[in-house]
């Protein structure tokens, strides 16, 4: 049944949120200065009225045009629009639960913000509907390295790390029973160049680390890491992406590896993902799964450099899975192609989860909301049929935000790309993820 999924409530209640959260930090020193299981209290600032809507931090630019020929939007700020944001009253408890309804094929999951994780009822929506959570931007590099304690008491090759961005987000997975997609540990973006550079340099004129300073840097930045949050938060983090968008076909390097604007390329060479893998696998515990994530997977040049990429880590024992981010577009690509690169990845042998799916509709008329629902519906059809016939071992679907106006796409014009809109209600999308019969196939 298609609840009301195109009315827009205007009831509801501002909400009033102060956090308390955990921070820790994690250096090279001592078990006290690495912060395991020393959480010091950190006061938020009390959030309230407008700005609780949760607006995704800006996100780091993906490095080329995404899927659907699209541009992928510049981090801005959020727009500075004068509103006053209503929300259902209160979650509706009859709503089905998607990981409830998929509980039989793979999890799924949401990538959230902290600001957004404030709300409380964006918090139990996620409660009630997923079973795992990916942090859109709070554990990647440059939320975690901390330049400052790194000059202060970091050594050449080991920084030092702080969670404060994150902490919470682990604690509410874990009081929650809530899994985690750990994303992302090495990637060329949202990556500061300064722990590229001798000396932890950030001016213009410093130089690159020499190869053995910066294995060493991204072996202790994995191991402190993984020893955090597996320390403090145990059995929360279930997968690790642990290298983000490595490949980039045309861009230079070899095998079809990203070049121009990955540091992690130019310091070390092509074997940095094999590196980042081998010391990922030393530190994680043996029940976390660690991928390989990248985008425009279907694009069948990058498709088969991955595989290249991925059978080779899988020779080594190193990888479990690879990561489809599968920010696709409302026609392309084709659920044909889609479907292809879910297969030859399946045949490897390796888990695959599609880890950042939205759908980028630039349009919020009945009409198209409807058509996104049918997509949605056609692609874990798709999903269902693939794991059904053992073709691949799809273990996770997340999508990339919760509600429309929080997505990364929605920036630079209105994007319209998830399942629920901005007072929390259904689209035709979340019917169409739980095959509802109200959603045509066609
Ligand atoms: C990439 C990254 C994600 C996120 C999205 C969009 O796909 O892997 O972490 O930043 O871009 O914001």
């Amino acid at each position: 049944m298609l609840r009301d999924s195109l009315r827009w409530l205007r009831r509801g209640s501002a909400l009033l949120l102060a956090g308390v959260m955990l921070c820790g930090a994690a250096g090279c020193g001592d078990k006290d200065k690495e912060g395991n299981a020393q959480p010091t209290q950190e006061v938020q600032p009390t959030i309230s009225g407008a700005d609780v809507t949760g607006e995704a931090a800006p996100t780091q630019e993906a490095a080329e045009p995404i899927q659907d020929a699209q541009t992928t939007p510049e981090p801005t700020e959020p727009a500075k629009e004068v509103r006053t944001d209503f929300y259902i009253s209160s979650i509706d408890e009859e709503l089905p639960s998607m990981y409830e309804y998929w509980k039989d094929y793979f999890s799924i999951g949401i990538a959230i913000t902290k600001g957004e994780l404030l709300n409380e009822l964006k918090g139990e929506l996620i409660i009630q509907q997923a079973n795992s959570m990916t942090c859109g931007n709070e554990m990647k590099p440059d939320a975690l390295l901390d330049r400052t304690a790194t000059m202060s008491e970091g050594t050449e090759t080991c920084p030092v790390l702080k969670f404060g961005s994150c902490d919470a987000m682990l604690q509410f997975c874990m009081d929650n029973g809530i899994k985690m997609r750990g994303h992302t540990l090495v990637w060329h973006s949202q990556t500061p160049d300064w722990f590229f550079m001798e000396g932890y340099s950030n001016k213009p004129d410093a130089v690159f680390a020499t190869r053995e300073v910066m294995l060493e840097r991204m072996e202790n930045y994995i191991r402190l890491v993984m020893e955090y949050v597996n320390t403090t938060y145990p059995g929360v983090v279930y997968a690790w992406d642990v290298v983000n968008e490595a490949i980039a076909p045309g861009d230079g390097g070899e095998d079809g590896m990203r070049m121009s604007d990955s540091f992690w390329y130019q310091t070390i060479g092509p074997d940095f993902v094999e590196k980042a893998f081998e010391y990922a696998r030393k530190y994680a515990d043996a029940e976390q799964k660690l991928f390989y994530n990248d985008f425009n997977t279907y694009d069948t040049q990058k498709r088969i450099a991955i595989l290249n990429l991925v059978n080779k880590i899988k020779e080594q024992g190193n990888i479990d899975g690879i990561g489809m981010q599968s920010h696709i577009g409302m026609s392309s690509p084709s659920l044909l192609d889609y479907e292809e690169t879910i297969r030859k990845f399946g045949e490897t042998g390796l888990e695959v989860q599609i880890t950042e799916l939205d759908i980028s509709l630039d349009s919020d008329t009945e009409e198209d909301f409807l058509k996104e629902g049918t997509r949605y519906k056609r692609l874990f059809t798709t999903f269902k049929n693939l794991v059904d016939s053992g073709a691949a071992n799809i273990t996770n679907v997340t999508f990339w935000g919760l509600t429309d106006d929080g997505s990364w796409l929605n920036k630079d014009g209105k994007r319209y790309p998830l399942l629920f809109n901005r007072v929390l209600e259904t689209k035709p999308a979340f019917w169409g993820v739980i095959l509802d019969d109200g959603i045509p196939l066609f």
